[in-house]
C-alpha cells in the first residue's frame, strides 16, 4: 500500500479496501463503499474528480463542513507543541476545551469528563448516575441510538441492541412519534400526555427506588429525527424529580448547532438535565472526541468519592485543540444562527414543497439542519417504502452527485450547519428528480 498520490485511483482504493478493511454494520462480502479522496465545506471529491454534495455530514457529525481551515490549522499547531499527554496531567488545551463547552451548557454545569466518542460518553454518564443514586436500572427509548459499547448498546432501543444484550438493568419505553403513534393519539397534545402516562407506568412497574437514570436524546436522531411534542421533556424532567432519577440528555447528534441552537435542549423551556453527553459536532469529528457535561450536584458527589472510570485518550490534546477551534469558528461565523435560518427559510420550506409534489413523501419533520423525510408507498396506510426503493433512491442521489443519509424508509437531510442556500437548492433539485423516479416505480 505504498502507492503515491499520482498512482491512486478509485479502482485501486476500492480494491485495497475490499481486501483489507473490515467495515461497521455490514455483511462484508456485500459491500461497495464509495471512494472519497478529499473535501471542502459541503463538498467531497473522489480520485476521478467526481464531486458530491455531502448532505449526510458523514454520520451527522461534520457540522462545520469538511476541512475548515481554522480547525485544521489549530490541529497542526497543537501537533507542533504536544501531540499526546496522559489524562491525569493538567493541560491548557484541555482546560480551554472544557471552558468552551461549559460556555454553551446551561447554568449549573461546572465540569467536563472527556471521552473518545459518543458511546463511551453515555457509558460514563450511566456509570455516574448509578454511583450517585446507588440504583441500577436505566430507562431509555426503543426509538433511540446511544452507541455501540457494552451498556450504551443495550441502552439503545433499535435492533442493534438485540445481539448485544449482555449489560444489566436496561428497560425501554416508547417515546413520542405522532406519525406512527403507539398510543392511538390524534394530535401532539394527546401523544405527549399518553407518552408521559406510559413512562410513569413503566417507572412505577419497574420500581422507582431501583431506577438510576432516564437516558434520552434531546431530539432522537438515527431513529427518525422526531422533535418531541411541546411539554414532553418538561414532563420527563418532572418524573425524574418526583422519583429521584438522574436525567441524562444525549446531545451527541443533536448538539452543536444541528437543530439551530447550540444544544437541542434549549428548545425545551425550563428543562435542565443532570448530565449531558456530547461527541460528533463538538469538533465536527475532525479528531475522535466526546464527553459528559456534569452538573454541580454530581460534581459535589464526586468531590470526595472515587470515580471508577477512565480512558487513555481522555482529553487528548489534538482533540481538545480541534474542539476549541470548532466552537470559536462556529461563533465567529454565526453558524448556529445560520443553521436555524436556513432550516426555517430554505430547507424546511423546500422539503415541504417536495411533499406537495411527491406522494411518496408521508411526512417532513425537523429543525435547523436536522430533517427527516418519511417515505411511504401509500400515504393513507403509511406503509414504508421497501428496501429496494430506498436502495434506488440512494443510487439515484449518488449518480447525480449527492451523498444522502438513509435510515430505514427515511431520507435524513442533514447537511453541515454552514451549508449555503445555493447548495440547498442544488440538493433539493436532485431529491426532486430522484423522488419522481422512485415514486413512479414504487407508489401504490
Ligand atoms: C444520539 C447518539 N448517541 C450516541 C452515539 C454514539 O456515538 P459514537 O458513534 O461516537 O460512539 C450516536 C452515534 O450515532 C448518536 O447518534
Amino acid at each position: 500500500m505504498a502507492d503515491t498520490q499520482q498512482t491512486l485511483s478509485n479502482a485501486l482504493v476500492h480494491r485495497q479496501d475490499r481486501e483489507h478493511v473490515f467495515h461497521s454494520w455490514s455483511v462484508q462480502g456485500a459491500l461497495n463503499p464509495v471512494v472519497i479522496k478529499s473535501g471542502s465545506g459541503s463538498r467531497l471529491w473522489d480520485y476521478d474528480g467526481k464531486e458530491y454534495l455531502d448532505f449526510s455530514s458523514q454520520l451527522v457529525n461534520t457540522n462545520i463542513g469538511h476541512q475548515h481551515p481554522k480547525v485544521v490549522a489549530a490541529i497542526k499547531a497543537q501537533a507542533d507543541e504536544l501531540t499526546t499527554i496522559a489524562p491525569s496531567t493538567a493541560n491548557h488545551a484541555r482546560n480551554q476545551a472544557a471552558e468552551r463547552i461549559l460556555g454553551i451548557a446551561p447554568q449549573g454545569f461546572s465540569k467536563v469528563f472527556f471521552t473518545n466518542a459518543g458511546a463511551d460518553a453515555n457509558e460514563n454518564a450511566i456509570r455516574m448516575a448509578r454511583l450517585y443514586t446507588g440504583r441500577d436500572k436505566v430507562l431509555s427509548s426503543y426509538r433511540s441510538y446511544h452507541g455501540n459499547t457494552g451498556a450504551a448498546i443495550v441502552a439503545t432501543g433499535d435492533a442493534r441492541r438485540v445481539p448485544n444484550e449482555y449489560a444489566r438493568g436496561h428497560v425501554h419505553f416508547f417515546s413520542p412519534y405522532l406519525y406512527r403513534s403507539e398510543f392511538w393519539a390524534a394530535d401532539e397534545a394527546q401523544e405527549c400526555e399518553r407518552a408521559l402516562h406510559h413512562l410513569r407506568r413503566v417507572i412505577e412497574s419497574e420500581g422507582p427506588q431501583g431506577i438510576a437514570a432516564i437516558l434520552l436524546e434531546s431530539v432522537p436522531g438515527t431513529a427518525g429525527i422526531m422533535v418531541p411534542p411541546k411539554g414532553y421533556m418538561q414532563g420527563v424532567r418532572a418524573l425524574c424529580d418526583e422519583f429521584g432519577i438522574i436525567m441524562i440528555m444525549d446531545e451527541v447528534m443533536s448538539g452543536f448547532g444541528r437543530t439551530g441552537k447550540w444544544l437541542a435542549l434549549e428548545h425545551y423551556e425550563g428543562v435542565t438535565p443532570d448530565l449531558i453527553t456530547f461527541a460528533k459536532g463538538v469538533n465536527s469529528g475532525y479528531i475522535p472526541a466526546g464527553g459528559v457535561i456534569i452538573s454541580d450536584k454530581l460534581n459535589q458527589y464526586f468531590d470526595d468519592k472515587m470515580f471508577p472510570g477512565g480512558l487513555t485518550y481522555s482529553g487528548h490534546p489534538l482533540a481538545m485543540a480541534s474542539i476549541v477551534a470548532t466552537i470559536d469558528a462556529m461563533r465567529e461565523e454565526g453558524m448556529v444562527e445560520h443553521a436555524a435560518k436556513i432550516g426555517a427559510e430554505v430547507l424546511g420550506p423546500g422539503l415541504r414543497a417536495l411533499a406537495e409534489k411527491h406522494a411518496v413523501i408521508g411526512e417532513v419533520r425537523g429543525l435547523g439542519v436536522f430533517w427527516a423525510v418519511e417515505l411511504v408507498s401509500n400515504r393513507d396506510s403509511r406503509e414504508k417504502l421497501p428496501v429496494e426503493a430506498m436502495n434506488a433512491l440512494k443510487a439515484g442521489c449518488m449518480q447525480r452527485g449527492l451523498l444522502p443519509f438513509i435510515a430505514d424508509n427515511r431520507l435524513h437531510v442533514v447537511p453541515p450547519c454552514n451549508v449555503s442556500a445555493e447548495e440547498v437548492a442544488q440538493a433539493l433539485a436532485i431529491y426532486d428528480a430522484v423522488l419522481a423516479e422512485v415514486g413512479a416505480a414504487y407508489a401504490k
